[in-house]
Protein backbone atom coordinates (compact mmCIF):
# COMPACT_ATOMS: atom_id res chain seq x y z
CA UNK A 1 0.00 0.00 0.00
CA UNK A 2 1.28 3.65 -1.29
CA UNK A 3 -0.16 6.32 1.32
CA UNK A 4 0.59 10.21 0.89
CA UNK A 5 0.56 12.66 3.79
CA UNK A 6 -0.34 16.21 2.35
CA UNK A 7 -1.30 19.60 4.09
CA UNK A 8 -0.25 23.19 4.37
CA UNK A 9 3.19 23.97 5.67
CA UNK A 10 3.22 23.39 9.98
CA UNK A 11 -0.23 21.49 9.49
CA UNK A 12 1.35 17.95 11.44
CA UNK A 13 2.75 15.91 8.84
CA UNK A 14 5.47 14.89 10.17
CA UNK A 15 4.22 14.21 13.59
CA UNK A 16 1.63 12.15 12.46
CA UNK A 17 3.62 10.46 9.67
CA UNK A 18 6.20 8.82 12.43
CA UNK A 19 2.81 7.82 14.48
CA UNK A 20 1.44 6.25 11.59
CA UNK A 21 4.95 4.16 10.46
CA UNK A 22 4.73 2.87 14.10
CA UNK A 23 1.34 1.96 13.81
CA UNK A 24 1.92 -0.52 10.67
CA UNK A 25 5.85 -1.49 11.94
CA UNK A 26 3.86 -2.55 14.82
CA UNK A 27 1.54 -4.77 13.01
CA UNK A 28 4.92 -6.00 11.65
CA UNK A 29 4.87 -4.44 8.32
CA UNK A 30 7.61 -2.94 6.60
CA UNK A 31 7.60 0.71 6.15
CA UNK A 32 9.26 3.18 4.09
CA UNK A 33 8.91 6.18 4.98
CA UNK A 34 9.89 8.57 2.38
CA UNK A 35 9.62 12.51 1.34
CA UNK A 36 8.99 14.22 -1.72
CA UNK A 37 10.42 16.87 -3.23
CA UNK A 38 13.40 14.29 -2.64
CA UNK A 39 13.35 10.89 -1.14
CA UNK A 40 16.38 9.54 -3.39
CA UNK A 41 20.10 11.36 -3.82
CA UNK A 42 19.23 12.53 -7.06
CA UNK A 43 15.79 14.11 -6.17
CA UNK A 44 17.51 15.54 -2.99
CA UNK A 45 19.49 17.49 -5.10
CA UNK A 46 16.67 18.83 -6.50
CA UNK A 47 14.96 19.68 -3.60
CA UNK A 48 17.58 21.62 -2.76
CA UNK A 49 16.83 23.98 -5.61
CA UNK A 50 13.20 24.38 -4.23
CA UNK A 51 12.89 24.92 -0.89
CA UNK A 52 15.99 26.97 -0.66
CA UNK A 53 16.15 30.58 -1.77
CA UNK A 54 14.11 33.33 -2.68
CA UNK A 55 10.47 32.94 -3.00
CA UNK A 56 11.18 34.73 -6.84
CA UNK A 57 13.93 32.32 -7.70
CA UNK A 58 11.14 29.99 -10.19
CA UNK A 59 8.22 30.49 -12.28
CA UNK A 60 5.86 28.50 -11.56
CA UNK A 61 6.37 26.09 -14.93
CA UNK A 62 9.68 25.61 -13.92
CA UNK A 63 9.08 24.84 -10.33
CA UNK A 64 6.33 21.50 -11.45
CA UNK A 65 8.81 20.46 -13.78
CA UNK A 66 11.59 20.54 -11.27
CA UNK A 67 8.79 19.01 -8.83
CA UNK A 68 8.08 15.88 -11.58
CA UNK A 69 11.98 15.57 -12.42
CA UNK A 70 12.74 14.63 -9.20
CA UNK A 71 9.24 12.42 -8.48
CA UNK A 72 10.18 10.32 -11.63
CA UNK A 73 13.27 9.24 -9.72
CA UNK A 74 12.02 8.79 -6.58
CA UNK A 75 9.18 6.68 -8.36
CA UNK A 76 10.93 4.41 -10.07
CA UNK A 77 14.04 3.84 -7.92
CA UNK A 78 12.41 3.85 -4.53
CA UNK A 79 8.77 3.72 -4.19
CA UNK A 80 7.69 1.47 -6.74
CA UNK A 81 10.22 -1.20 -6.35
CA UNK A 82 9.28 -1.00 -2.28
CA UNK A 83 5.69 -1.74 -3.13
CA UNK A 84 7.32 -4.60 -5.37
CA UNK A 85 8.58 -6.16 -1.85
CA UNK A 86 5.02 -5.93 -0.08
CA UNK A 87 6.61 -2.87 2.09
CA UNK A 88 4.05 -0.20 3.10
CA UNK A 89 5.49 3.55 1.50
CA UNK A 90 4.44 6.24 3.44
CA UNK A 91 5.19 9.53 1.72
CA UNK A 92 5.67 13.05 3.12
CA UNK A 93 3.49 14.60 0.06
CA UNK A 94 3.30 13.33 -3.17
CA UNK A 95 1.68 14.88 -6.45
CA UNK A 96 -1.12 16.38 -4.06
CA UNK A 97 1.04 18.88 -3.65
CA UNK A 98 1.89 20.21 -7.18
CA UNK A 99 -1.78 19.94 -8.11
CA UNK A 100 -2.30 22.42 -4.90
CA UNK A 101 0.69 24.48 -4.68
CA UNK A 102 2.10 25.08 -8.35
CA UNK A 103 -1.43 24.12 -10.19
CA UNK A 104 -3.88 26.04 -8.17
CA UNK A 105 -1.99 28.79 -6.11
CA UNK A 106 0.80 29.06 -8.35
CA UNK A 107 -1.72 29.77 -10.83
CA UNK A 108 -0.86 27.03 -13.80
CA UNK A 109 -4.23 25.11 -13.13
CA UNK A 110 -5.12 21.29 -12.23
CA UNK A 111 -5.28 20.36 -16.23
CA UNK A 112 -2.01 21.20 -16.97
CA UNK A 113 -0.39 19.13 -14.01
CA UNK A 114 -2.88 16.86 -14.87
CA UNK A 115 -0.88 16.57 -18.35
CA UNK A 116 2.56 16.51 -17.44
CA UNK A 117 1.31 13.87 -14.19
CA UNK A 118 0.12 11.91 -16.88
CA UNK A 119 3.54 11.76 -19.22
CA UNK A 120 5.79 11.57 -15.80
CA UNK A 121 3.58 8.65 -13.69
CA UNK A 122 0.95 7.57 -16.48
CA UNK A 123 -1.95 7.01 -14.26
CA UNK A 124 0.55 5.53 -11.19
CA UNK A 125 -0.24 7.35 -8.04
CA UNK A 126 -1.21 6.71 -3.81
CA UNK A 127 -4.10 4.25 -3.30
CA UNK A 128 -4.66 6.49 -0.14
CA UNK A 129 -3.96 10.36 0.28
CA UNK A 130 -4.25 11.95 4.10
CA UNK A 131 -4.92 15.88 3.36
CA UNK A 132 -4.19 17.67 7.11
CA UNK A 133 -6.23 20.07 7.52
CA UNK A 134 -5.30 23.47 9.69
CA UNK A 135 -6.05 27.39 9.33
CA UNK A 136 -3.83 28.80 7.86
CA UNK A 137 -2.73 31.38 10.69
CA UNK A 138 -2.36 28.36 13.32
CA UNK A 139 0.12 26.32 10.48
CA UNK A 140 1.86 29.45 9.67
CA UNK A 141 2.60 30.05 13.21
CA UNK A 142 3.75 26.36 13.66
CA UNK A 143 6.16 26.26 10.26
CA UNK A 144 7.85 29.77 11.00
CA UNK A 145 8.87 28.34 14.71
CA UNK A 146 11.01 25.99 13.18
CA UNK A 147 14.95 26.72 12.27
CA UNK A 148 16.22 26.12 9.00
CA UNK A 149 17.11 27.20 5.83
CA UNK A 150 13.88 25.47 3.83
CA UNK A 151 11.36 28.22 4.17
CA UNK A 152 11.24 29.49 0.28
CA UNK A 153 7.49 28.49 0.22
CA UNK A 154 6.60 29.40 3.87
CA UNK A 155 7.52 33.01 2.80
CA UNK A 156 5.33 33.32 -0.05
CA UNK A 157 2.69 34.54 2.79
CA UNK A 158 -0.33 34.22 3.54
CA UNK A 159 -2.75 34.39 0.81
CA UNK A 160 -0.57 31.71 -0.91
CA UNK A 161 -1.08 29.30 1.82
CA UNK A 162 -4.79 30.44 1.93
CA UNK A 163 -4.71 29.45 -1.67
CA UNK A 164 -3.25 25.73 -0.91
CA UNK A 165 -5.76 25.28 2.45
CA UNK A 166 -8.50 26.15 -0.25
CA UNK A 167 -6.43 23.84 -3.39
CA UNK A 168 -6.32 20.70 -0.86
CA UNK A 169 -10.14 21.04 -0.47
CA UNK A 170 -10.90 21.46 -4.08
CA UNK A 171 -8.42 18.17 -4.29
CA UNK A 172 -9.89 16.02 -2.17
CA UNK A 173 -13.70 16.46 -3.58
CA UNK A 174 -12.64 15.49 -6.58
CA UNK A 175 -11.40 12.00 -5.71
CA UNK A 176 -13.24 11.49 -2.23
CA UNK A 177 -13.12 7.76 -2.66
CA UNK A 178 -9.21 7.91 -2.03
CA UNK A 179 -8.57 11.43 -0.59
CA UNK A 180 -9.43 12.57 2.77
CA UNK A 181 -9.73 15.86 4.67
CA UNK A 182 -8.33 15.46 7.95
CA UNK A 183 -8.99 17.60 10.89
CA UNK A 184 -5.52 18.69 12.03
CA UNK A 185 -6.99 20.67 15.21
CA UNK A 186 -6.80 19.13 18.64
CA UNK A 187 -3.85 17.14 20.44
CA UNK A 188 -1.37 14.75 18.16
CA UNK A 189 -3.19 12.04 19.61
CA UNK A 190 -6.66 13.60 18.43
CA UNK A 191 -5.69 13.46 14.74
CA UNK A 192 -3.71 10.37 14.87
CA UNK A 193 -7.36 8.50 16.09
CA UNK A 194 -8.94 10.86 12.99
CA UNK A 195 -6.03 9.04 10.36
CA UNK A 196 -6.74 5.72 12.15
CA UNK A 197 -9.82 5.89 11.82
CA UNK A 198 -9.29 6.54 8.16
CA UNK A 199 -6.56 4.03 7.43
CA UNK A 200 -8.78 0.98 9.15
CA UNK A 201 -11.87 2.51 6.67
CA UNK A 202 -9.71 1.84 3.26
CA UNK A 203 -10.57 -0.92 1.12
CA UNK A 204 -6.90 -1.18 -0.24
P1 LIG B 1 7.98 19.88 2.95
O1 LIG B 1 9.37 19.53 3.27
O2 LIG B 1 6.95 18.83 3.11
O3 LIG B 1 7.58 21.16 3.80
P2 LIG B 1 6.93 21.21 5.23
O4 LIG B 1 7.63 20.18 6.07
O5 LIG B 1 7.21 22.61 5.63
O6 LIG B 1 5.49 20.93 5.04
O7 LIG B 1 7.86 20.40 1.43
C1 LIG B 1 8.63 21.48 0.99
C2 LIG B 1 7.81 22.45 0.21
O8 LIG B 1 7.62 22.00 -1.13
C3 LIG B 1 6.43 22.70 0.77
O9 LIG B 1 6.32 24.07 1.08
C4 LIG B 1 5.49 22.36 -0.35
C5 LIG B 1 6.33 22.35 -1.57
N1 LIG B 1 5.92 21.41 -2.63
C6 LIG B 1 5.33 21.88 -3.80
O10 LIG B 1 5.14 23.09 -3.96
N2 LIG B 1 4.97 20.99 -4.80
C7 LIG B 1 5.19 19.64 -4.68
O11 LIG B 1 4.86 18.86 -5.61
C8 LIG B 1 5.79 19.16 -3.46
C9 LIG B 1 6.04 17.70 -3.30
C10 LIG B 1 6.13 20.08 -2.47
Amino acid sequence: MFIAVEGVDGAGKGTQISLLNKHFADQGHVVVQTREPGGTAGAEQIRALLVEGAAGRWSAETELLLMYAARQDHVETLIKPALMEGNIVLCDRFHGSSFVYQGVAGGLGMERVQDLDDFVLGGFGPDLELVIDLPVDVSLARASSRAGQETRFESKGVGFLDMVRRGFHDYVARKPQRRHLIDGRGTVEDVHERILDVVRGASC
